[in-house]
Parts: C-alpha cells; structure tokens; sequence
C-alpha cells in the first residue's frame, strides 16, 4: 500500500507568529480527526522549520520548500539539506514549478538537489508539470517525460523508492483553474506508467504521487477518488487551517 500524504506548502507566507497560530491549529485538529489514514506534512519556510518540527511531533510533519545543491560551503543565503534534516524536518521539496520558473532551476539542477537531500535523510518531495502552452499544444506528456528523465531517473531502484512525485500543472497553480479529475488522473497514471518502464511494476504501485494546483475543500473529494492520486500539495488553502482540514477530510470521507 503506498502512502497517502497531504502536504501543505506555505510558499512565502505567514510570518514567524502567524506561523505558530495557523500550525497550532492544524496539529489540533489533526489530533481530533479520527479516521486521519494519510500522513500530513506542512512545507513552511526557513524561519518556522525548528519551532514547527517540535510543535508538530508525530501529528504532523514537516518539509521544506528548497535546499542547496552542495552540502556546505560559500554559498551566501542558501541552506542546506543537512541544516533542514538537523532542526526536526523529514521532507523538502524539490523542483516546484516557482523555482524553477523564477530561480531558473533546471532539471540537471534538481537532479543534483534530490541526491544531497536523499543523502541527508530527507524524503524529497519532486514537483513536476506542465505550462499552460505546453497543455494546449498537447506537448504536456513530452514536457512530464523529460522532467522525470532528467529529474530523476538517473536514480538507483533503491533511491528512487524514497521519492513522492507531486503533479503540478503550472496553469493550475494559484489561479482557481483546477486541472479536472479525469485531466489529473490522466497525467498521474502516464507518471506511473513512466515508473514502471523505467524501474519495476512494484516501485510504480508503492510511489506516492500528489496533486497540486488550486485544491480547495470543494474539489479535494473528486480529485482524491482517482485511483493514480495518492494526495495533495496544497497551496492557498493550507494558509487556512479549516479549509487545510477539510481537504485532509475529504481523504476519509
Ligand atoms: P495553490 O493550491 O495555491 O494553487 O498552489 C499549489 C502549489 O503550488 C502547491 O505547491
């Protein structure tokens, strides 16, 4: 059985305070849920990664949203895996679409990032998808393939076990568009259908692959029925800890 995972991705919000408040919340409610079968892990940025991890204990996890490609050194602002993995964080995520747009990270990048972060003990979480373009002029199975060829399969079997793949249309993400479910479950299963050739059937069944892209309380049930999503990378409404609750719901409902 491979792991169901709602993942929260706080991006560059919530200062230190509103931070402890909003997670607070999340951890109370997580203890509350009674049927909770998915893990639920919170992506926050640098500053929250110590308090958090003590704060969330087993109840709730916690990621990063970046790391450095090197394990130390003269690299002025950056931080890296072993400094993640040191305050309490289990997970980073690796290759989001906003990275890679805005901090120009390739996938020979990301390669180099997911095998320092497997080193340090963290489980990446390796976000892959599609521009809008690339949808609409039907290239976005090529787009998905590469990124996974160049990402991550120069992976070993053994390596590539520990990685979640998370599916994020770009023209998805933050704009209300949610891709459809059968659109969704169209992409997932081509991911794990890439798993399979490359590596084995077995590794295929056990990746846990999470849907990104303007999930919200509505949709979450409809998107979590496919039988490829094994989850979600939420953005705008892990910001909110009911509708961030709702979805974690939607699982178990
Ligand atoms: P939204 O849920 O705000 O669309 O963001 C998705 C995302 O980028 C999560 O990593």
């Amino acid at each position: 059985m491979r792991k169901k995972i709602v993942a929260g991705n706080w991006k560059m919000n919530l200062d230190y305070a509103a931070g402890i408040s909003v997670f607070s919340e999340i951890v109370n409610m997580v203890k509350d849920e009674k049927n909770g079968s998915q893990d639920v892990v919170i992506c926050a940025p640098f500053i929250h990664l110590n308090s958090l991890s003590k704060l969330g204990g087993e109840t709730v996890k916690i990621g990063a949203q970046n790391c450095h490609q090197n394990e130390s050194g003269a690299f002025t602002g950056e931080i890296s895996a072993g400094m993640i993995k040191s305050v309490g964080c289990e997970y980073v995520l690796i290759g989001h679409s906003e990275r890679r747009q805005y901090f120009a990270e390739t996938d020979a990048l990301l390669a180099e990032k997911t095998v320092i972060a497997l080193k340090n003990n963290l489980i990446p979480i390796f976000c892959i998808g599609e521009t809008l373009d690339e949808r609409n002029n039907g290239s976005y199975f090529e787009v998905i393939k590469s990124q996974l060829e160049n990402g991550l399969f120069s992976l070993d079997a053994e390596s590539f076990s520990k990685i979640i793949v998370a599916y994020e249309p770009v023209w998805a993400i933050g704009t209300g568009l949610t891709a459809s479910s059968d659109q969704a479950q169209e992409v997932h299963a081509f991911i794990r259908k890439e798993i399979s050739e490359k590596y084995s059937m077995a590794i295929a069944d056990a990746t846990s692959i999470l849907y990104g892209g303007s999930c919200n309380p509505k949709n979450a049930d409809e998107l979590f029925a496919q039988k490829d999503i094994d989850g979600g990378l939420i953005g705008g409404a892990s910001l909110k800890s009911r509708d961030f609750m709702d979805i974690i719901k939607a699982f178990n409902s």
